[in-house]
């Protein structure tokens, strides 16, 4: 019989009642370390006070609106958002998948506005993940996310992650609307791309006037050590979608643009009922005062090196369970010798708790502002986990 929750998601016998920082407590009382958090999105931990504070206040005053009137709270959230990147403006989702919809919208919306509606196909990467919309999966492509939900949406056009022959000849053609990609992929196995690569892509772009769509939905919002992952490259993007952290667990969702790009844009082109919301931007707002401080920055980056260096002396221990050490800042993956469904169950057993991603990696995404002490116990369980496995 169906579960009363469409069985969509393979869940682990887990169930948590509350939180506090790096720290979940499961129903039974057992204290889990959360090395995962939510999938990068609680980046200040759990009940910060700073962000409760931010919904209840706003929650006392005022929940929703609609978008038929003006948001304060988004209206300041856009202000910040516009002050700190490449970005002229903001649209507001709820999540990562409803910011990719409108990045592939604008820059189609972009093309017709220039009178060559034919520039239209959305160059994208395998290995990548965009969310699980109709242009979210067609812009990811794998079997995995695709099978059984065509027609697709048509309109892309994939590309091996690395081919840089392949991406100069796709490039070069005359209906290319724009390219797609994550920074840093996730879901793929957290993979960085190289800055030159990076920088090169955007040249490329400046030579055929294609758009950069960059998916900082799980890469951006302080992860990698810098606001956004792509300001390591010394590069910005025309588009740029993010979600996750910026609600740090309140579900919010953004899309910035420069004006050239959102040209085609105006009023009645695109809409949401709660994008935006008070609610989730009073938060926002929270986040981004604590986030998008240089000296927060400067943190994640000093503790993501030295917990770096701690796992990678836990690969040198346990080199028949692990293989390497990868990604940046507090976006890390161990690549696994063993199945990383094997590491979850051992770290699950050892009360932590990591995510799994593709090309069997185990994702490591804390808190950004976890504690020194914290990153330790993390190192000490991981280490018991990998003792407790039996090599492949
Ligand atoms: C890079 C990237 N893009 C888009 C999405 C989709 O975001 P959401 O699940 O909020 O719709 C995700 C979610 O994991 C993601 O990692």
């Amino acid at each position: 019989m169906i579960p009363p929750v469409l069985p969509t998601y393979n869940r682990a016998p887990l169930s948590f009642v509350s939180g506090e920082g790096s720290w979940l407590v499961e129903k039974d009382g057992r204290r889990f370390l959360d090395l995962g958090a939510g999938i990068a999105v609680n980046v200040l931990g759990h009940a910060h006070p700073g962000l409760t504070r931010a919904l209840t206040e706003q929650a006392g005053a005022l929940w929703h609106t609609s978008n038929l009137y003006h948001i304060p709270q988004q209206e300041a959230l856009a202000e910040k958002l516009v002050a700190a990147t490449f970005a002229d403006t903001c649209f507001f989702t709820n999540s990562g998948t409803e910011a990719c919809e409108l990045a592939v919208k604008m820059a189609r919306k972009y093309w017709s506005e220039k009178g060559q509606p034919e520039r239209h196909v959305i160059l994208a990467f395998t290995g990548s993940f965009h969310g699980r919309s109709a242009a979210g999966i067609a812009a990811a492509g794998s079997e995995k996310m695709t099978k059984g939900f065509g027609p697709l949406l048509p309109g892309f056009r994939h590309l091996s992650f690395g081919d840089h022959d392949a991406l100069r000849a796709a490039m070069a053609e005359p209906d290319v609307a724009a390219v797609i990609l994550e920074p840093v992929q996730g879901e793929g196995g957290i993979v960085p791309v190289p800055d030159v690569c990076l920088k090169g892509l955007r040249d490329l772009c400046d030579e055929t006037g294609a758009l950069m769509i960059l998916d900082e939905v799980q890469c951006g919002m302080g992860r990698t050590g810098k606001l956004f992952a792509h300001e390591w490259a010394g590069v910005s993007p025309d588009i740029m979608m993010v979600a996750k952290g910026i609600g740090g667990g309140f579900p919010l969702g953004a899309l910035l643009a420069t004006e050239r790009a959102a040209a085609g844009m105006g009023a009645g082109t695109h809409g949401s009922t709660y994008g935006g919301n008070p609610l989730a931007c009073a938060v926002g707002n929270a986040v981004m005062d604590i986030v998008a401080d240089e000296a927060f920055l400067a943190e994640v980056r000093r503790k993501s090196a030295r917990f770096r260096q701690g796992l990678e002396a836990l690969v040198a221990t346990h080199p028949d369970i692990f293989e390497a050490v990868r990604g940046s800042g507090l976006m890390l993956g161990l690549k696994c010798k063993v199945p990383n469904t094997d590491v979850l169950q051992a770290a699950y057993a050892q009360e932590i708790c990591v995510v799994p991603a593709g090309d069997n990696v185990v994702r490591i995404l804390p808190a950004l502002n976890i504690t020194d002490d914290d990153l330790a116990q993390a190192l000490d369980r991981l280490d018991r986990a990998a003792a407790s496995l039996v090599p492949a």
